[in-house]
């Protein structure tokens, strides 16, 4: 049985006045079936972390480096963001794909990294509006799959996020009848490779406009285990009754 994932992506957004909200995260009864992470930017992850420390609440980073250590100014490996507190990290990020020239490969050596340092990789995919209306979208999001799966994945220590480039921070969603036909497609291919047994396990969540107002019907869709909210993750007053809708579905 997969445990439910609420997942908030804070993206470039949060100083320290922000960890109020992640206090309030904190203090929220845990839901007995639903698993609660926020990823905020990477300077506030230690002290996030302290807030959460000894509550349901978990911790997650944004990006990583494929490399444990060396050279690479400005960047941060996946030991430091578990030595901070992490315990997920969200890897290839449709605006790391398009900001920084992420591909797909780049994702899988980091994923790898992730699970090295013991960390669950959140492993984002998605297509654009032109591959959709080009009737592409399911062809492209199995290609960025196979390709930024490492071999290392398991059912635990990796996440699927489906995110329509078109449908983040646009208020634009697809029709769950869509949702479903990706996510069921997506788990299919992981059957594929790694296999069954693992595609059972794995998480696949749905994230791009994710709102309190649309969240129960996205939740009811079959094969959606959860959402990665980027916006409506920002407040806990926005992010508590997604979460709460995600432990109505049981
Ligand atoms: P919004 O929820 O703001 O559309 O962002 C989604 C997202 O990119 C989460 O990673």
């Amino acid at each position: 049985m997969r445990r439910k994932l609420a997942a908030g992506n804070w993206k470039m957004n949060g100083e320290r006045a922000a960890l109020d909200e992640i206090g309030l995260l904190a203090a929220l009864p845990a839901a007995a079936a639903v698993d609660v992470l926020v990823c905020p930017p990477a300077t506030l992850l230690a002290a996030a972390a302290e807030r959460a420390a000894g509550t349901a609440l978990t911790i997650g980073a944004q990006d990583c480096h494929h490399a444990p250590s060396g050279a690479h100014t400005g960047d941060i490996s996946a030991p430091m963001l578990a030595d901070a507190g992490a315990r997920a990290v969200i890897l290839g990020h449709s605006e790391r794909r398009a900001d920084h020239g992420e591909t797909s490969e780049t994702v899988r050596r980091k994923a790898a990294a992730a699970h090295a340092a013991g960390l669950v990789a959140i492993i984002c995919l998605g297509e654009t509006e032109t591959e959709r209306d080009q009737g592409r979208a399911l062809d492209v999001a199995a290609d960025q799959l196979a390709r930024s799966l490492p071999d290392s994945v398991d059912a635990l220590n990796t996440v699927i996020a489906y995110e329509p480039v078109w449908a983040i921070g646009t208020g634009r969603l697809p029709s769950t009848a869509q949702i479903a036909e990706m996510h069921g497609h997506l788990r299919a291919r992981l059957a594929d490779r790694p296999g069954a047994g693992i595609a059972a396990g794995i998480r696949i969540l749905y994230g791009g406009s994710v709102k309190p107002d649309n969240a129960a019907a996205i939740f009811a869709t079959p094969d959606v285990d959860g959402a990665l909210v980027g916006g409506a993750s920002l407040k806990a007053a926005d992010f508590a009754p997604i979460i709460e809708a995600l432990a109505a579905t049981g």
